[in-house]
């Protein structure tokens, strides 16, 4: 019998994956490529779109080709992508307008301080979920189409397109076909969370043409079928990175949470059927929705810097030399000396959305060596999940009795033990790590009919690392509470 998979695309911040999965969701084949960040000035961060079509151009290839695997064997391509990212491209050409905006960066901070005093500004986080921040995706089309003369004219005509990273992959795939999906459209602040439908408040209130959007579809549905790079491939789902891991950690029923650490780090609760509007700084967002099924929604504590605070001590510091080694390094002292780091590269996001904060390295004194701030960048990850935990509790009203890991951070003992002591519960990865692949691999899957429901790919989760809590709780509150004065030394930096 010829052997089925099911292949996903991994579009991330800073790489590119194509893998290949089996029925029982195992790996049968990985290829990866790295992608250039560009940072042109303090505070932004640049894509280009066309090195990230390419890389898709040749890993899909490789994936096929080292696993020995047809096209034709291939069932169906899930796509999980870097959130936010904002894409504009040309409809005739295929050219992308200038480099694409990446979720880290903060150019449009003063557009926003404006914006938040414009009539309509208390109306957005009810429609959309999300606060006025720089993260999101609407004020960076608006600046776009401000900063290059004839750009708003093409766009309200249809000749330039918007996209976040699936939209212009799946456009690109199809030769054509222009479309998002839910969960996509809802890190955009142009989607009405309950209509899931593009909104003509929130469409106005950032000046953003209504004919340069794609359609909105579920995240578990043919949306076309491949006619580039290995042509005959349905494209059957496509979710943002963090949703994809939450549904391949199996989060289908609401209470159940996950968090992914990666280059920032994600923790989303399902919440159910209903968007749960959050009154302490955590976002409300679409989880998920197959097919014609009701959108299952979550609340998303989102922490911008965690894994690229190790690359920084890796890449601008120069004190390691590859990612690893800080947990080597970090194992050389007892403890942070007194030390702490607050990474607010691209302001502080949740809970905190203060976009014009600032980093800072508090508690320096002569007796700080390398070992202590490489425990200082552990420990942040800690304690901004610590933050965000703590905001999600309040918000849903219940307590976190355990917290599902994944992503490459996770590899790191240190601090996987650091979560569990700071958070007080236990925190569990699964055997497959690469949960945003597998994620969006099973909402493809499900959607062609490869596998028949949820509870099946329920079977498929296996505990592969547990770490239990064993802090001191006076130490701990006592760190908690130095963090803290750490973090309100970043807020209002040199204004
Ligand atoms: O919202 C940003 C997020 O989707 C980025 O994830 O893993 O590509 O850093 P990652």
């Amino acid at each position: 019998m010829v052997q089925r998979y099911v292949m996903s695309i991994d579009q991330g911040t800073t790489s590119t994956r194509c893998i290949l999965f089996d029925a029982r969701g195992r790996l049968v084949s990985v290829a990866q490529r790295e992608h250039q960040q560009h940072f042109p000035r303090p505070g932004w961060v640049e894509h280009d779109a066309m090195e990230i079509w390419r890389n898709v151009a040749r890993i899909v290839p490789q994936a096929l080709a080292d696993a020995g695997v047809e096209a034709g064997q291939v069932v169906g391509l899930g796509i999980a992508n870097q959130r936010e990212t904002t894409v504009l491209w040309d409809r005739h050409t295929g050219n992308p307008v200038g480099r694409a905006i990446v979720w880290q960066d903060t150019r449009t901070d003063a557009m926003l301080e404006h914006l938040a005093r414009e009539p309509g500004a208390d109306r957005v986080r009810q429609l959309c979920g999300l606060p006025l921040a720089t993260y999101f995706s609407a004020p960076r089309i608006r600046w776009m189409l401000e900063r290059t003369p004839g750009l708003r004219e093409r766009a309200e005509r249809g000749d330039v397109l918007f996209g976040t990273v699936e939209s212009w992959l799946i456009w690109n795939l199809t030769g054509g076909v222009h479309v998002t999906d839910v969960t996509n459209a809802s890190r955009t602040m142009l989607m009405n969370l309950r209509t899931l439908s593009w909104d003509d408040e929130l469409l106005e209130f950032f000046d953003v043409p209504r004919a340069m959007l794609p359609d909105i579809r579920s995240s578990a549905e043919v949306y076309g079928t491949t006619s580039r790079v290995v042509p005959g491939i349905r494209i059957a789902a496509a979710l943002g990175d963090q949703q994809a891991a939450l549904f391949g950690q199996t989060c289908f029923a609401p209470g159940e949470a996950k968090c992914t650490y990666g280059t920032g780090s994600f923790l989303l609760l399902n919440t159910g059927p209903t968007p749960v509007l959050s009154t302490h700084g955590m976002l409300t967002t679409v989880g998920f929705k197959i097919g014609d099924e009701p959108a299952v929604y979550a609340l998303e504590g989102s922490i911008a810097v965690t894994g690229s605070l190790v690359q920084w001590f890796r890449d601008g510091l120069e004190l390691i030399g590859s990612a690893p080694e800080i947990e080597t390094l970090a194992r050389t002292v007892e403890d942070n000396g007194g030390c702490y780091i607050v990474p607010a590269f691209s302001g502080l996001f949740a809970p905190h959305w203060h976009s014009e904060a600032r980093g800072v390295i508090a508690g320096l004194t002569s007796y700080i060596t390398k070992g202590h701030l490489a425990r200082a960048v552990l420990e942040a990850t800690g304690w901004q999940t610590r933050e965000v935990v703590d905001a999600m509790n309040a918000d849903s009203g219940l307590a976190l009795s355990t917290l599902k890991v994944d992503g490459g951070m996770t590899a790191d003992n240190l601090l996987m033990q650091f979560v569990a002591d700071v958070l007080d519960v236990p925190v569990v990865r699964p055997m497959v790590a690469e949960t945003v692949s597998l994620g969006a691999a099973y909402a493809a899957g499900l959607s062609v009919g490869y596998w028949p429901d949820l509870e099946g790919l329920r079977r498929n989760w296996h505990r592969a690392g547990q770490w239990l809590p064993s802090m001191d709780p006076a130490r701990r509150d006592s760190e908690y509470a130095h963090w803290r004065q750490a973090v309100e030394l970043t807020f209002g930096w040199m204004r």
